[in-house]
């Protein structure tokens, strides 16, 4: 049986391994994450969600505080149409998140950052141009538009410099998706790089409603695959969601891939963002663990371990300081929710909101803990050490099981 290590994934005019490590925000896949897979000749991904909160906390900026200081009489308000995003330290921070990972890429490889179109932050149009130009600006090797149609999204970016030669990507979970986003972007006169399908199998947000058990990625796949073939598009194509061995990645590249974006098998590694006691929780869960929610206030069903705290907190929320959810009008679903438990209960201390989350506090505090569907399988990709605890992997090995193994197995930790 073949190998991933068979295989390279041509994008644009880099030839590299075909192992991209998607986006997990927020700083999951972070910047050690990413430069791993660089290093290794693959793709990684940084995220730009919640970046101020990001350089807050990693190179000891203090734009939460900033803008929680400037907004706090708002803090009661349910109207949150006037909590603001800085642009230019928007700008700021997200030259400073991106400069601070390229300066330290080794290899052959590339990073990218994924971009969630989901992230309103009260002002989609103008924070979305920022965050895109600044990354460039910055040197990313490329963007991947995610959580969203993006129709309008790289009309913003048109008038950059580097618009030509930075790779876009967009993740569609449908060929209906990818239709749509290809008629509204016709006029540039610029397809995409690559385009990530994304089956319902996936960790973070789902682009399928509740009826995503039905679908399956490599018939997703096939459909796109085809329909470009008609339309005599060449436009590579990167299968993701419960790629869990590199047997399962030979089978997506069989049906029209040129590589894949895992993430949930990274998760578990020493260089992934998550606290190392979270990392623990998603080795321990069975396959009983893990549901389809609603409760992201996107609107898209998210899978995640039920024992997540995100579930059924009734936190205030927290738009003051971050408020990355807003839409146009300043509006998220957790405010409104919020809003009517504490009309109801009267008693901040003894609120449940069980039908949405305050996903940007939760993510922040890592305590939403979204994954994949095979993230039950996680165990048995590594040994138990005495104490009860499993062991952490170097995301470099986990690479290499994936470029290396064959007949669906995996090669266990020494
Ligand atoms: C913990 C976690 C967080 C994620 N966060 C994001 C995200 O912020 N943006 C995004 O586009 N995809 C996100 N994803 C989806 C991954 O980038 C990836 O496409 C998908 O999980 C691949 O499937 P796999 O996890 O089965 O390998 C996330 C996945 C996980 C496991």
């Amino acid at each position: 049986m073949k190998r991933l290590d068979d295989y390279r994934m041509t994008l644009g005019n880099h030839e590299l391994v075909p192992i991209m490590i998607g986006g997990m925000g927020v700083d999951i896949s972070n910047t050690d994450l990413a430069l791993v897979a660089a290093r290794l000749g693959g793709v990684g991904h940084i995220s730009d969600a919640m970046v101020p909160t990001v350089t807050d906390r990693r190179y000891k900026t203090k734009y939460v505080k900033g803008k929680l200081a400037k907004y706090k009489t708002n803090v009661e308000s349910a109207d949150k149409s006037l909590v603001q995003f800085d642009l230019g330290e928007l700008a700021e921070s997200q030259k400073m998140h991106v400069t601070k990972t390229m300066e330290r890429k080794e290899g052959d490889g590339l990073v990218y950052i994924n971009v969630m179109e989901k992230l309103g932050m009260n002002n989609p149009r103008e924070t979305l141009k920022v965050r895109m130009e600044s990354a460039m600006d910055a040197g990313i090797d490329g963007i991947t538009m995610s959580a969203g149609l993006h129709l309008g999204t790289m009309a913003l970016i048109a008038d950059h410099p580097r618009f030509r030669d930075v790779h876009l990507g967009i993740i569609v979970s449908s060929l209906r998706a990818l239709q749509l986003f290809l008629r509204k972007t016709k006029n540039l006169d610029r397809l995409p790089d690559y385009i990530v399908i994304e089956g319902p199998l996936a960790g973070g947000h789902l682009g399928f409603g509740q009826d995503w058990a039905e679908f399956d990625l490599l018939k997703i796949v096939a459909e796109i695959r085809d329909w470009l073939a008609e339309q005599g598009l060449t436009i590579p194509l990167i299968p993701a969601g419960g790629v869990f061995t590199g047997s399962d990645a030979v089978r997506a590249i069989e049906a029209g891939g040129v590589g894949v974006q895992v993430a949930t098998r990274f998760t578990v590694t020493e260089e992934c963002g998550l606290p190392d006691r979270v990392k623990q929780e998603y080795y321990k869960a069975g396959e009983g663990d893990i549901e389809v929610n609603m409760i992201s206030p996107t609107g898209y069903p998210m899978r995640m371990l039920k024992s997540s705290p995100a579930i059924c907190s009734g936190i205030r929320p927290n738009c003051e300081a971050f408020g990355y959810l807003l839409d146009s009008k300043g509006h998220c679903d957790y405010v409104d929710a919020y809003n009517r438990e504490l009309e109801k209960v009267r008693d901040e201390e003894k609120i449940r909101v069980c039908d949405k989350t305050c996903l940007c506090t939760h993510m922040r505090k890592f305590q939403c803990w979204t994954c994949g569907h095979y993230t039950y399988r996680l165990k048995d990709t590594t040994v138990q050490e005495a104490n009860g605890d499993y062991r952490l992997l170097s995301a470099e090995h986990v690479f290499n099981d994936y470029l290396y193994s064959t007949d669906d197995q995996i090669l266990l930790p020494r």
